[in-house]
């Protein structure tokens, strides 16, 4: 089959990828929206005309960021409301106020995320980068589902990244209890998480019309390298010695794009359970000979996985009795 793409250029920014969508009456909903690629995400939206709520954890940034867009889109209708993924309760007060705010969420777009920080614990006793990135997205996701079925067609984007490579879910050891902490592993783990849990709410929820999608938006320099060591990023060819991005970085606009595709592109109309990288939808990593920049891993979409991943997060935060 041939993979789906935009008529667009992979690079292209997000604002461009919705020049020609009207989105008046629809409500989105975006995490981590106060900086990085989501402060893109929201902007392209109100660009279009969509209503935009901004669940983040600092309000004081975020209600900044809402009043910078809301001035220079001339879309006022965005609303921020306080969120901390790393705390189940905060996730479930958040979800309550989004729900009286937004009876029909027409498309979800779980942006947040932290990436390779030191070993630590969510307010709940998970590892912080599984418990945020996957734990705290997979519950506010459950509990807006009223009103995502209220909205269908509803559509879903989950933030993955090529990192997913770096690790499947550690089954035995998801919170790094009995081998010892890795920064990159977890984040892997948490990546592989998002890409899982969106191949399986498509699968329980795509034949109600809520369809959802894993994206990986390309490589961007955000806030998001703040836990990287002095050098690291240099090292590893991301930032040259003066600090300037490899050329095959994209800006924050155009890291953005994907999931405004996603979250609207007509070519996605009732389709889930992808990946999705440069506007277009990825393929299967040849193992033998792995692109650094386009592909992904089997463990990322496999069906078997993704159902077990879902119980097991339910069971976990069972557990938390949140
Ligand atoms: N940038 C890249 O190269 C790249 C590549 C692949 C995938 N991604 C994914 O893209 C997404 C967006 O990343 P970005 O590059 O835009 O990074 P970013 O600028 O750091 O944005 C991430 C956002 O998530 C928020 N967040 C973190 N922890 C949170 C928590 N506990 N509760 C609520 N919000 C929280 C952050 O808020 P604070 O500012 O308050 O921490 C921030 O606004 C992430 O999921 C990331 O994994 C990015």
């Amino acid at each position: 089959m041939t993979p789906i793409k935009s008529p667009l250029a992979p690079r292209a920014d997000a604002t461009t990828v919705l020049a020609h969508t009207d989105l008046h009456g629809r409500t989105a909903v975006v995490t981590g929206a106060a900086s990085g690629l989501g402060v893109e995400t929201v902007r392209a939206l109100l660009s279009a005309g969509a209503s935009v709520i901004m669940p983040v954890r600092d309000t004081v940034r975020g209600q900044q960021v809402a009043d910078e867009l809301a001035r220079e889109t001339g879309n006022a209708a965005v609303q921020v409301v306080p969120m901390d993924l790393s705390s189940l309760a905060s996730v479930r007060q958040a979800a309550a106020a989004i729900l009286a705010a937004a009876p029909r969420i027409h498309m979800l777009i779980n942006n947040a995320g932290v990436m390779a920080t030191p070993q630590g614990l969510t307010a709940d006793g998970f590892e912080t980068q599984f418990g945020t990135n996957h734990l705290g997205h997979f519950q506010l996701t459950r509990l807006l589902l009223p009103a995502l079925l209220a909205a269908a067609p509803a559509r879903v984007v989950s933030l993955s990244s090529s990192a997913h490579r770096l690790s499947d879910i550690r089954w035995d050891d998801p919170n790094f209890q009995t081998t010892p902490y890795d920064p990159w592993q977890a984040y892997g783990q948490s990546k592989t998480a998002n890409a899982l849990f969106a191949a399986e709410l498509n699968r329980r929820y795509g034949p109600q019309g809520v369809t959802a999608n894993a994206v990986h938006p390309g490589g961007i320099m955000t806030g998001l390298q703040k836990h990287m060591p002095e050098g690291e990023a240099q090292r590893r060819g991301w930032i040259d010695e003066n600090g300037v991005p490899n050329p095959a970085f994209k800006t924050p606009a155009q890291g953005a794009s994907t999931s405004v595709w996603a979250a609207t592109a007509p070519e996605l109309d009732g389709v889930g359970g992808l990946f999705l990288e440069d506007l277009q939808q990825s393929t299967p990593l040849d193992e033998a000979n792995p692109s650094p920049l386009f592909g992904y891993k089997a463990h990322a979409l496999d069906a078997d996985s993704a159902r077990r991943l879902w119980t097991l997060s339910e069971q976990m935060i069972e557990q938390t009795g949140q």
